[in-house]
């Protein structure tokens, strides 16, 4: 962001639409406007071109954002043993034993893989978390709306029509909504005749997103099919996020690798407290200050995106100077340059992956300074009431793979290579999905004890 414009709006012009870029000053008075003043949800349909890539569904009600906050969050203990059998049964399925043998792996590819798995496990329940067929539509419908929203966000938005009916992303995602359609609502019709029934269900098919979602929605909010839906939007706004963030952080400790030491240690420290990695419960993961730490670090390093806060506008707005803001325009922050400012980060150029758990030391700020935690200039999932609904699901699923994938593998970079450099496409960034790393298991001994 250029120096001038730290304290000043800017406008950014897109070929679709053009953006205010506000300065952090007006943090507080966004966060404060209620959104039917200023909409998150209006400004995430028009990032995500929602009405090209079936993602105008999050418009018609707020279930998926009730469900995160009012279930998923709440259940969080009683979901941290589900999430570690997934990520057994996947680690036992897809990745080597071998000890000796160095093999190549693609990262991007290896975590996805592992977040798609877990996070099936707790938006679907088992079985269906394993089907194949789900877990190919909640990774490549991601994939296809970015290839559309790319691509579409380089012409103005009356072409966006006409464009929709020539791009194959656009099919594919679109396919991909119908095949979960396809899936789920004979699952949920199947869920509703057992409870109709007074069939009693096992735990996990009770305590999972989908369950929670049918339970809580209203007459209106119900149909099967409206469900199914909001399934797979909720897979994008989770599975690929929480995916390169992890993958950010084992490319940050492999290039600053004086760090793994020390996470290990912390971790045989909560092992010998709690006992073997599947007897630990959700607060035990909490005890990994320093991962928790790195994490943020590495998020700082590669943040998901350059801009957030994104707001629409519905009615003009007056911030607290006095500042006009005008009913239709669509507001973001430059989320990244706030909080890389030496104000707020000192030497920012620095990589310190303890940074936060030092911060964490000091006398009253213990709770402060952690992944999850959103401050009023470290805006990577958002502030106030609309900020980031799963961030504490985010923050427990890279824990439980981390903490599996560092104790029981060695990581190292091909042919002495420095870190894969990230990709840009607008504001996003993302890890090169390409690169590749060698990985072997470690002796038995050392690995984590189950
Ligand atoms: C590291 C991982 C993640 C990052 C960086 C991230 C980031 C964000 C950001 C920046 C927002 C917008 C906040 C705002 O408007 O102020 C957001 C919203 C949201 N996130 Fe996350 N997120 C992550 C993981 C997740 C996960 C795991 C889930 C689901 C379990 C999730 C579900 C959502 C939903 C439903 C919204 C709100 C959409 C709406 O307004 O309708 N996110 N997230």
């Amino acid at each position: 962001m250029p120096r001038q414009c730290k304290d000043r709006i800017f406008q950014f012009r897109r070929a679709d639409t053009d953006m205010l870029v506000l300065p952090y000053k007006y943090v507080e008075d966004i966060r404060k406007l209620p959104n039917t003043v200023a909409s998150p949800t209006v400004a995430h349909v028009h990032n995500l071109m929602g009405s090209s890539t079936n993602m105008h569904i999050i418009l018609c009600n707020n279930l998926h954002f009730r469900t995160l906050q009012l279930k998923l969050t709440p259940n969080l203990s009683s979901l941290t043993r589900p999430m570690q059998e997934e990520v057994n049964f996947a680690v036992e399925k897809e990745l080597t034993q071998s000890e000796d043998e160095w093999v190549t792996v693609k990262p991007y590819h290896t975590i996805l893989d592992l977040v798609a798995r877990v996070s099936a496990r707790i938006f679907l329940g088992k079985p269906v978390c394993r089907n194949a067929e789900w877990l190919e539509v909640s990774t490549q419908f991601t994939e296809n709306v970015f290839v559309s929203l790319v691509f579409l966000r380089l012409f103005p938005m009356w072409t966006h029509g006409f464009l929709n009916w020539v791009m194959p992303s656009s099919y594919r995602g679109t396919a991909y909504v119908n095949k979960a359609k396809k899936l789920l609502v004979p699952e949920i019709n199947r869920r509703r005749n057992a409870a109709a029934e007074g069939q009693v269900e096992p735990e996990d098919a009770k305590n999972n997103l989908l369950s929670w979602m049918m339970e809580i929605a209203t007459p209106e909010e119900s149909e099967a099919s409206a469900l199914a839906h909001l399934e797979v939007v909720m897979s994008l706004a989770s599975i690929h996020t929480s995916q390169m963030n992890a993958v950010h952080c084992l490319y940050d400790l492999l290039a600053h690798p004086e760090h793994l030491e020390p996470i290990r240690e912390e971790i045989r420290a909560v092992v010998r407290k709690e006992g073997p990695w599947m007897k630990w419960e959700k607060p035990a993961f909490s005890k990994l200050r320093k991962l928790d730490s790195f994490m943020r670090e590495s998020q700082r390093f590669n943040p998901p995106t350059l801009l957030s806060m994104h707001r629409v506008l519905l009615r003009d707005a007056r911030m607290s100077d006095g500042t006009l803001l005008q009913k239709g325009a669509h507001i973001s922050m430059a989320v990244n340059s706030i909080q890389n400012d030496p104000d707020v980060t000192p030497e920012p150029e620095k990589f310190d992956g303890f940074r936060y758990y030092k911060l964490r030391q000091r006398a009253g700020e213990g709770h402060l300074h952690q992944f999850s935690t959103t401050q009023d200039r470290i805006l990577n999932f958002g502030h106030g009431p609309y900020s980031c609904p799963g961030r504490f699901f985010a923050s427990l699923e890279i824990k439980i793979i981390l903490v599996r994938l560092l104790m029981d593998y060695e990581f190292k970079f091909k042919n002495g290579n420095e870190r894969p450099a990230n990709l840009r496409a607008h504001e996003f960034i993302f890890p090169n999905p390409d690169a590749e790393i060698l990985m072997r298991a470690r002796p038995a001994s050392e690995r984590l004890s189950l």
